[in-house]
């Protein structure tokens, strides 16, 4: 029987009218139609505390940390579309990132990223789409064993391209992101399957 590759897609936003909310939606459906299971999430929906070794200590891995660990851990790969701010990530990105790579009794350190497959995307009214703050994504995901996909895609003036519906109205774009959700799933078939 044929694989079927799992991916988990989240935007770095949690704004309701977020950009990037909007391009992973695009992006999920992409990976479905190439034949993935994708599990779309809000990071809205697991709100955690900054993180602080203090509460950690006392507290352990918050609730919505330990569901997100256990999403990471049950999907072969990642979609990801990250705002840039400042040119980096945003701290709600990184601050889930920290969280879920928290040991955990019964989790070996780090297995929830350990070879899983990423691919990258951004969104941002500027003239650059975000590409400069994936580089800091790219180089996070890489340090923890995060199989990063060298295709990626930012979307530049990305206030212009969706319509009311959250449509993708930009046929070039919508071609580049239909690309990167069957190069996702193709690679993870290709090692896994
Ligand atoms: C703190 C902050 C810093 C930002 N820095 C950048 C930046 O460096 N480059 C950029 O293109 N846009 C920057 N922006 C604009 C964001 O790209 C824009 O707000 C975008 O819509 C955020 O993504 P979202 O729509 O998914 O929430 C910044 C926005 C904020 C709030």
């Amino acid at each position: 029987m044929a694989y079927t590759p799992k991916i988990l897609a989240f935007a770095g936003s949690t704004r309701s009218e977020s950009l990037n909310k909007k391009l992973i939606r695009v992006g999920a459906e992409a990976a479905r139609e190439a034949g993935a299971e994708v599990t779309l999430i809000d990071l809205r929906d697991y709100p955690l505390p900054l993180y602080d070794g203090d509460l950690e200590a006392r507290d352990g891995l918050p609730e919505n940390g330990r569901k997100l660990k256990d999403l990471f851990l049950a999907n072969d790969g990642l979609l990801i579309s990250s705002p840039e701010y400042n040119n980096s990530f945003s701290a709600v990105f990184k601050n889930t990132i920290d969280w879920v790579s928290r040991p955990v009794e019964g989790y070996p350190p780090l297995e929830c990223f350990t070879g899983k497959v990423a691919g990258l995307m951004s969104a941002s009214p500027g003239y650059f789409g975000g590409m400069r703050g994936l580089f800091d994504v790219r180089k996070l995901l890489s340090m923890i064993a995060v199989d990063v996909l060298p295709d990626q895609v930012a979307v530049p003036k990305a206030n212009t391209v969706f319509n009311d519906n959250g449509e993708l109205t930009d046929e070039g774009i919508h071609k580049r992101v239909v690309a990167l959700g069957a190069r996702l799933t193709d690679t993870i078939n290709k090692l896994k399957g």
